[in-house]
């Protein structure tokens, strides 16, 4: 369920909210949550026809505001070109006033047979992208006194194996985050990271699981059910909203408790998983 149902569907009504990777899965949650209280919403990604399909449908959830959309092609590895989205974003939407620094890459792999590149790979996404994000945000952030929320992963606290790069990057990503809450605060800008537990229906569910896994992990997910990502987008929507004027540097988990249990059924299944193309 969006949030519209639950809060004034005008909340961000005249803000401006930035994702990376939001042309799909949690972050395009995220975003047509966002879109759906109202905000102009900038989405990006590497594809821009997967945008502009995305950018169709946002702008159905915000139109009754006025809201606008902007779909940008960026690859996050790029401060270049992110400086540059960012830029289209404050002339074509207005200032920034939320980023959520969602882009990821991720794929099944010992640790053994990680190649450099590959382990290098997904830190440049998650947690470089993430620095660059912020970085090519900042100015625009400091003028609304806005906020970042990151989009992290279990694997930052609890090992999982075939994760090594993935939990490498997102450590990263939270530690990040924190270090921007201590320096940024002093100019109003708030910084959070969302732990999503198994999402339904997303690209990284498909890539770290099967439906045989599926039914025995919900077995032992303590609220016995896979989230949404709308889970995801209304746990946004209320770290970017007034209710959590004065929460900064922390870590929400939105996983019906799944980290509580740990990893050891993962671990124990991982191998009858599919490991993707290389
Ligand atoms: N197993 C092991 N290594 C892999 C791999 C796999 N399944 N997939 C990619 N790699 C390695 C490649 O072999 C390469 O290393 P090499 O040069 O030593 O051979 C390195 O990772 C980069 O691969 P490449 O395909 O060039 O990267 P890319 O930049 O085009 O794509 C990925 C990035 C690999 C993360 C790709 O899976 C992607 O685009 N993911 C985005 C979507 C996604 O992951 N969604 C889920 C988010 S949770
Ligand atoms: P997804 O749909 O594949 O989302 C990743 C997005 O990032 C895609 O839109 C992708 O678009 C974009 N992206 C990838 N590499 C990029 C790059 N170099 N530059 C710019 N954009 C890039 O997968 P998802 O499962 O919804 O994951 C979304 C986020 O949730 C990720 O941060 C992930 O780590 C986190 N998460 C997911 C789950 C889950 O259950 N799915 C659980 C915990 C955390 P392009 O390929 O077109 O660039």
């Amino acid at each position: 369920m969006i949030v519209q149902h639950l809060l004034p569907r005008e909340l961000f009504k005249g803000n401006t909210v930035f994702v990376t990777g939001g042309g799909s899965g949690i972050n395009l949650g995220v975003a047509s949550n966002f879109a759906a209280l109202g905000a102009n919403v900038g989405i990006c990604g590497r594809t821009q026809d997967k945008l502009d399909r995305a950018a169709v449908g946002l702008r159905g959830l915000n139109a009754h505001a006025g809201g606008k959309v902007l779909p940008v092609a960026a690859d996050v590895r790029d401060p270049a070109a992110l400086d540059a989205a960012l830029a289209r974003t404050q002339s074509e939407l207005g200032p920034v006033d939320v980023l959520v620094a969602g882009a990821a890459g991720n794929f099944l792999c010992p640790a053994e047979e990680l190649s450099p590149n590959g382990f290098k790979t997904v830190i440049d996404i998650d947690l470089l992208g993430s620095f660059h994000a912020s970085r090519a945000a900042f100015t625009q952030l400091r003028e609304r006194r806005g906020c970042i929320v990151f989009i992290s992963a279990p694997q930052a606290y609890v090992p999982q194996a075939y994760q090594l790069h993935v939990g490498a990057a997102k450590a990263g990503v939270d530690m990040l985050m924190r270090n921007l809450a201590v320096e940024w605060g002093r100019y109003g800008i708030r910084a959070n990271s969302i732990i999503p537990g198994p999402i339904l229906g997303t690209e990284g569910l498909k890539r770290l699981s099967s439906p045989e896994v599926d039914e025995r992990a919900r077995q032992v997910v303590p609220m016995r059910q896979y989230g949404s990502v709308h889970d995801i987008g209304q746990a946004a929507v209320f770290l970017a909203s007034p209710l959590a004027s004065y929460i900064t540097g922390t870590v929400l988990l939105v996983d019906g408790g799944s980290s509580l249990v740990g990893s050891a059924l993962w671990n124990q299944t991982v191998e009858t998983l599919p490991r993707g193309k290389r």
